[in-house]
């Protein structure tokens, strides 16, 4: 699997790339890949000709006290994995070359707003971050799309926005979360579950699927809704942090009119926070 580390690598590909005339695909990706990454990347390459998949964990979308230090840095791994898939080139930058200005020093982008709710408002900076270095890896990879998984809902709906608001043209592909077989969405972060907590986990998708039922049979008291989802996410023995039902568009408050609507959870779990959703169409 070709891997570059600089700008000027990458360029260089993407430019013969170019000349070809083909359709360049991008996955953003903070590595330790797992199926759900491959699905991306295949979901990529089923509209493009070249998929480049970039490795980087941010530093700048985690908060003071969270797990940048711990989180999992398995690049080999990841590589292996890339090798029977549909990646094209592997971009694995260092820091320096993502953030020449340093971490504090370096030109933001933000989205107001939509980056200050649901997981926003307990990691505030967290999508300012995201938005910063998918901003930077667009202008380095200038794909014609890029493919981000619906499990992130929010930030799928933040880049969305930001590639709308900065005119970026790249077209924007959410793919459906790849569960594991008792519900659990796949994460990186499920690594942090003990076993007992692993046994526990998937009662968050559970809550979700509840929820998604009850929209579907016609409840529409979506306060009630959310009161119960907290109440079976705490009652399996997590700790809930929201549970609540949006539109799909701008994740705003639904009325009883709105037809496309989500169910948004996150919840605590050992040194786990774990975050799901369901997307209810109602028509
Ligand atoms: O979803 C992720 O893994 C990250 O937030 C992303 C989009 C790669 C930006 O670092």
């Amino acid at each position: 699997m070709p891997v570059v580390s600089d700008g000027c690598g990458l360029r260089a590909t993407l430019a013969d790339w170019r000349r070809a005339g083909a359709r360049v695909a991008f996955v953003p990706t903070m590595g330790n890949l797992h199926q759900g990454h491959l699905d991306l990347v295949h979901a990529a390459a089923a509209a493009a000709d070249r998929v480049v998949v970039s490795i980087f964990v941010n530093p700048l979308q985690f908060g003071p006290g969270e797990d940048f230090a711990a989180y999992p840095r398995t690049l080999e791994d990841d590589l292996a994995r890339l090798e029977g898939s549909a990646c094209s080139l592997v971009f694995a930058p260092p820091e320096a070359v993502m953030y020449p200005s340093g971490r504090t020093g370096t030109t933001r982008v933000e989205v107001p707003g939509l980056a200050d709710l649901l997981c926003g408002a307990s990691r505030p900076g967290h999508f300012a971050g995201v938005t910063t270095v998918v901003a930077k890896l667009f202008n380095l990879v200038q794909p014609d799309l890029a493919a981000f998984g619906q499990k992130d809902y929010q930030q799928l709906t933040i880049v969305r926005r930001m590639v709308a608001d900065l005119d970026f043209p790249v077209e924007i592909l959410g793919v459906p979360t790849r569960r594991e077989a008792d519900g659990l969405a796949m994460s990186s972060r499920n690594r942090y579950l003990g076993a007992a907590e692993r046994r526990v986990a998937p009662a968050l998708h559970g809550a979700l699927q509840a929820a998604a039922d009850a929209l579907r049979r016609g409840e529409r008291d979506f306060v009630a809704l959310q009161q119960a989802g907290m109440d079976n996410i705490r009652s399996a023995g997590m700790s809930p942090e929201y549970f609540e039902v949006r539109r799909q568009d701008d994740l705003g408050t639904p009325n009883g009119n709105d037809r496309n609507l989500v169910v948004l959870a996150a919840s605590k779990l050992g040194r786990a926070r774990l975050i799901d959703n369901l997307l209810v169409d109602l028509d």
